[in-house]
This record gives structure tokens, sequence and C-alpha cells, in this order.
């Protein structure tokens, strides 16, 4: 309790609890005073040097690291006493009134990996793909604050949330737990993650700095870029989500960049990350990203995770005998303790201490939330003869594959929910990390059958072609749902569809000229029947609401509205590097350093990730990013982009032109005049009833219109006369096109 203090004017209640404490003092009973660092009324900076101040060196160094809290250590470690069993944790501090630290995955919702925590399920969210892919800042920081809920009901405190690593390869096992290709719509999606999640007062964190784009070689591989490069694309990515997320933390990655381990980099952990950005919180490692004591801490990493993955517990004895011999001095362990602190404070650790509450989550409120970003994310790329929505009148629907009668497919690793109904599939290879694989108990049959009460809706679970062949062929409508499980630590060997789902889905179109396919995979894939289907729809991983948020599309109960976060590739060959060595393969499979690139050369690409990759090359993607279909139609007119006072606001005029209500995406792309490649610089969704028109003023990201400049780390817009196109994808098809001439103007 706040002590009172002697103030004119005081309230009643505070002359009460004056003469209260007088009386107890005059028995010598004093209020006992709260030590000043929980003066609330402090900044967090004020409150982390107060209690810096209190702490003994050993209390210092019992912040700068993380224990592993799983069963299955390493290093055959106990789960310590009080932690949830998760992904870290760290003791509390008694004496000061630290809390612990229970530290869980992921980005996705409260993970437990292979259910290692009994009895704890929570919600799942559908892959962020389908989260960027809704282009909606604001649906993902509710989605975001209804993660930190959940887990700040659990108990949980920190969420290692926020994967913004940029899709530079459609094969990497990981990028349906990212927001795609391009760095703004990555870093605001992200970001406004990040902050619904610490709006709970559970802390989050931004990963993997930096340029963690390959999964089966994250370990051994070098990432070869240049500075400019690297800091328009995967940095700028991260600079967003942390200026629209104000992370507490942000984890660096496993591979190397430029020969530099990720936390070791004082490139990306000090010059950029702490110096350019001026990022007050604080670096914790990936599990088992840690290769020294003194490189690491001076380079800019304040906190080693789970020390059992690394070859040494660097951030103890190491550390220690470091300081002692003044390879890292005093007041860079002071900064490290103080930067964790100021995040504890700055999101509320101290002041809203999480516990483990019996209560239930408003379990079917927040499937409503998963089941939402599903319906804004999943990207409507084909519609052949409008054969979608489907009419609830329709008399016989097959449903075949996919396990859509049991429900739908989710990502692998450490983002693994294990979702509220438990697992909806028995256990499938493979049982280990990154598996066993999990799907989400929502099945599309059932919902469909609940929007389609007349019908006769059959499923065929699609391993008997034939079966699915007859039952397609009786049917006035056939949907097959088309999955591939995808990890953390494997990439995909190639884009194919596994299991010969491709055979199943060309023989159910050549029964059913009116066949849609719903696809749940983590990237894009290859689609060689695409042509002789009636209707596509990328559905992603779709998450705990994901059965019922695909029936509402496909009946038209909401009318799709996702766009591409990616370009779809035609094929492996038109990206930038066509072989992936080691694709395919785990990163645990023996002899695979001998197998990969331990480089990647980034620089074939450099910023131009995605779409301004096919723009470069004059290659056209199968689909564009910024892509996606609707049930109606829009008209955009009246674009003008203005520059005033520094501010560069783009106006624009969308009309809903069809009969059903729907949501727009005004997507508004930059050409400089050096001839660099187009990109995204600003973008808004609009909901828009039949007939509807809406005026938007989009705010234009400045960075998008500079280039970085190495020598002073600043943003420099060059000047000239710049294009800017409304659009409503990267193709540019239609677009509205005006100029603006700009001045020369450091940022
Ligand atoms: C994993 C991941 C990281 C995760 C951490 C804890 O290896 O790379 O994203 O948060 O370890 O599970």
């Amino acid at each position: 309790m706040q002590p009172t203090r002697n103030k004119p004017g005081r309230s009643s209640g505070k002359r009460m609890l004056a003469g209260l404490a007088a009386l107890l003092a005059a028995f010598g009973i004093h209020a006992a005073k709260a030590p000043p660092w929980m003066d609330a009324k402090l900044s967090p900076d004020a409150r982390a040097e107060r209690l810096l101040a209190a702490m003994s060196q050993e209390e210092k160094f019992a912040l700068l690291y993380s224990d592993y809290a799983m069963p299955g250590d390493p290093k055959g470690r106990p789960v310590p006493k009080g932690a949830l069993i998760s992904a870290a944790y760290v003791a509390p501090n008694d004496r000061l009134g630290i809390p612990a630290l229970q530290i869980s995955d992921a980005g996705l919702g409260v993970a437990n990996q292979g259910g290692a925590r009994p009895h704890s399920t929570a919600t799942a969210l559908p892959s962020s793909l389908a989260s960027a892919a809704g282009f909606d800042p604001a649906l993902a920081r509710e989605a975001g604050a209804m993660i930190g809920a959940e887990a700040f009901h659990r108990g949980f405190n920190v969420l290692l949330a926020g994967g913004v690593n940029l899709l530079r390869d459609p094969r990497n096992g990981r990028n349906f737990e990212y927001a795609g290709e391009d760095p703004l719509l990555a870093g605001s999606i992200v970001g406004a993650t990040v902050d619904g999640i610490q709006s709970r007062h559970v802390l989050a964190t931004v990963k993997h700095l930096a340029a963690n784009s390959v999964e089966t070689g994250r370990h051994i591989t070098s990432m070869q870029i240049g500075e400019r490069a690297l800091r328009e694309s995967d940095l700028l990515a991260f600079e967003l989500a942390i200026e629209h997320g104000r992370p507490g933390s942000v984890m660096c990655g496993y591979n190397r960049v430029n020969g530099e381990y990720d936390c070791e980099s004082a490139a990306l952990l000090t010059t950029a990350l702490k110096q350019d950005w001026r990022y007050p919180g604080f670096v914790m490692s990936d599990w088992g990203a840690v290769y020294s004591a003194a490189k690491a801490a001076n380079a800019g990493l304040d906190q080693q995770s789970a020390p059992s993955f690394d070859q040494q517990f660097w951030f103890g004895p190491p550390l220690r005998e470091a300081l002692a011999r003044g390879e890292v001095g005093q007041a860079r362990i002071d900064d490290m303790a103080r930067r964790i602190l100021r995040s504890l404070f700055a999101v509320g650790l101290f002041d809203h201490p999480a516990k483990p509450s019996a209560g239930p989550d408003d379990v079917a409120g927040h499937a409503t939330v998963a089941q939402r970003v599903e319906e804004a994310g999943a990207v409507l790329l084909r519609n052949r003869g409008d054969v979608l929505p489907l009419s609830p009148s329709l008399k016989r629907i097959a449903v075949i594959g996919g396990h859509a009668d049991k429900g739908v497919m989710a990502g692998g690793g450490s983002s693994t929910v294990w979702p509220n109904g438990g697992n909806a599939l028995p256990p499938m290879p493979p049982a280990k990390f990154p598996g066993p694989p999990v799907f989400d108990p929502s099945s599309p049959l059932k919902a469909i059958a609940r929007l389609a009460p007349q019908a006769s809706v059959q499923f065929a679970e699609g391993g008997d072609v034939a079966a699915a062949v007859a039952l397609a062929k009786s049917a006035d409508v056939a949907v097959v749902f088309a999955t591939r499980w995808e990890a953390e630590s494997q990439d995909a060997a190639d884009l194919a569809l596994p299991d010969g789902q491709d055979a199943l889905i060309e023989a159910v179109a050549a029964a059913n000229p009116r066949t849609v396919v719903v696809l749940e995979t983590g990237n894009p894939v290859a689609m060689p029947w695409l042509e002789r289907s009636a209707a596509v729809l990328a559905a992603w991983y779709p998450g705990s609401g994901g059965g019922e948020a695909i029936a509402n599309l496909l009946f038209g109960a909401v009318n799709p509205s996702g766009r591409l976060p990616l370009s779809w590739p035609r094929s492996l060959a038109e990206l930038p590097r066509p072989v992936l060595r080691g694709a395919g393969e785990p990163e645990s499979a023996p002899g695979l350093a001998q197998r990969i690139d331990t480089r990647l050369d980034l620089d074939i690409e450099g910023a131009d990730v995605g779409y301004r990759w096919y723009d470069r090359t004059g290659r056209k993607p199968l689909f564009p990013f910024g892509y996606g279909l609707s049930y109606t139609r829009y008209a955009r007119d009246g674009f003008t982009v203005n520059e005033a006072g520094g501010k560069l606001l783009a106006r624009l005029r969308v009309r809903n032109t069809g009969a059903r209500a729907g949501s727009e995406v005004a997507q508004v792309y930059v050409r400089l005049p050096d001839g660099s490649p187009l990109r995204l610089a600003g973008y808004r969704k609009v909901s828009l009833a039949p007939g509807a028109q809406a005026q938007l003023e989009i705010a234009l990201e400045p960075r998008l219109l500079a280039r970085y400049d190495e020598a002073s780390h600043r943003w420099v817009i060059g000047g000239g006369t710049y294009r800017f196109y409304a659009a409503d994808s990267a193709a540019l098809d239609g677009a509205q096109q005006v100029e603006l001439t700009l001045p020369r103007r450091v940022l």
C-alpha cells in the first residue's frame, strides 16, 4: 500500500488512512514502505535504475540466463522448481520482489509442444500468414490480446511471439510462423500482434534477428548480404515491428550473417538495434544460439536462453571470469540487467503479476477470434464461373481429403499449440520434435453440413482415389482439402503437395467440373491441376476456428477478403536460389553440413525480396503479392499523394460496385527515381456495403521512399520524381498512377 503523504485538501478516505496510520504508529506499527521501484508513477527506466541499485552482483547475474523448463533437458537437468512446464523459466527474487519469468512459446497461441504440459490446451490462431493476408493490424492486435490473455491466465508472463523474418524462400519450414515477404506488411502486422499481447501484461518478443531465412541449415548457414540490402529488407521488418509493437525483448537467431553468429553480432544487436533504433529492451538468445561469453555480451546479447542447449553455460562462470579479466565491463553487466528490468516494468510484469487462474478461458469467444483471423486471411485464388459462393440449397456435396472430417492442419515445431479439444488426429510421425503433427479439432465437413442442412454431405478420405472419384461424380460440387505439413527445423524439398494429393485433385476435377480445392499449407505450393479446378482457396493453417471459417467463406456467409502476403511462384526456377541444398532434410540429419551450402548468397536478390524480385527480373508469379478475389467488385478513383510537413498522405476513393458486402485492401506502391523495384508504401483495408464508397487517407511510410545510407546509418529520400500506384496487387493491374516530385531529405 502506498504510504499517504501530507497533502492539503486530502479526501476523507485519505484522512481516515492517515488517522489509522497515526494510531498504528502509536503502537509502533508502521505501514510497510513499498520499495521505491514499486512506485508506478516513475518511468520504467527510473524504476529499473532504482532496483538495479539495490541488487547484488549475484542477483544481477541471476537475470542473465533462463533455464529450460520442459522434460528432456539436453543436459538432463530437471524442470526447475516453480516453473510451469514451458520453454524457459527465470526464478523470482523474493527479496526484491522481482517476479519469476514463466516463458512460453509462441506467436500462434500458448504452445504446448507435444502436450508436454499435461491437461493444458489453448486456442490456436491460424498461421500468421493468415494474419498478414488479412492486411488488418487492428485484427492482428485483437488476436495478440487474445493469446496474451490466455498466456496470462495460465501464469505465463513472457510469450515468445513476433516471428517477423521475411519470406525469402517458399520452402522455409517456418514461414507459417512469419508474415510474408514485405517489410511494411510484416512489420505492421507483427508489431500489432506484439502490442496486443503486451496489452495483457505479457512480455513479447520479435524474432529471429536476423535473416533466419531457412530452417534446415539454420545452425550452420551464413547469410551473405550487404548492409544496405539487409537494412532495406529483413531489418526494416524488425525496425517497423519494434516501432509498432515495442516488444520487451528481441530474440537473436541461430544463423550467421556475413560469418557472424546472430547472437554475437554487434552489427545487429548493438549498432542496428540498440544504437540506430534506440531499442531500450533486452536481447535474449534463441535456444542453443550462444557460442561465447564476452564476445556475445559485448556484442549486445543480454540473456542466454536455456544454456542446456549450448556448449557452455556462457553467461554463468565464463561471463564472471570474463568480467574478472576485464574482457567485459561492469557497466555492460549492469546494462544487461537494467534492460531486462526495464522491460519487465514497461510491460507491467511487476504491477500485474500473472498467475495461473482456476477459471476456464472464454474458449468459445477465443475460438471466434481465431476464426475471424482465418476468415479475413484466407485468400480466394480462383473462382471460375463463380462456382463460389456455394448455394445452401445444394443437394449433394462431396467433401474429400485433408482429414476434413476431423479438423484442420497446424504447423510443427516450438509454436505448436495443443488445441482446446485436443489433437483431432491420433499421433502421427514424427513423434518427436518438430512433431507430432497436430490437427485443430474444427471440422470443415461438419461446418459445411451445418451450412447446407438440406444437402447430402458425404466424406471420402482421399486415400482411395476411386471412391473419392465416385463420390465426386455423384455430387453437385466436390470440395477437396489438400494439406502439407511444414515445421520448424526443416525446409520443404520443393513446392509439391505430398502423398499423391495432386493425382487425387486431378481425378476429382476430371470427375466433377465443379471442384473446389482448399489448401491447408504453410507455404505456396505447386498446383499442376489449377486450370482443371473451378476454385482454389488458400487457407494456410486455419486454426481453432478454421473449419467454420472455411465453410463460411465457401458459402459466402463471409466474403473472402484475404490478399496474398507473398508472391505465389510458378516454379522454383524463378526464385533467386532455385536450388536449396539440403532442403527436405531435417536439421538433425547426420552429415548435413557436408550436403548443404554453409553460405547462402542473399545478395542475389538483396532487398528485392518477393514481388520486388519479380519486378526486377521482369517475370510474373503465378499469383502476385497483394492478390485475392472477392464475391463482389471494387473500383478505385480520386487517387492523390501529397507531402506536407514531412508526412506523405495518399488519398483514394474505393467503391463496392457489386451486390455483396465485402472488404477491399487498398494498396499504395511506389517506384523511386533511381529505378529500383517497386515497394509497398502503405495499405488500408476497408469494409463496404454493396454500392457504398469510402474516401481513404493512407499515411505512407517514408522509409519506403528512401534508400539506406551505410555511411550515415540514415534513410535518405534522394529526391526527384516518385511514381505512386493505387492498386489491388503488386501486379499493378488497373492501377491508378500519380507522380510527385520531392526534394532530397534525410529522415
Ligand atoms: C526454438 C525457436 C524459437 C523458440 C525457442 C523456444 O528453437 O527457434 O523460435 O521460441 O526455440 O522454444
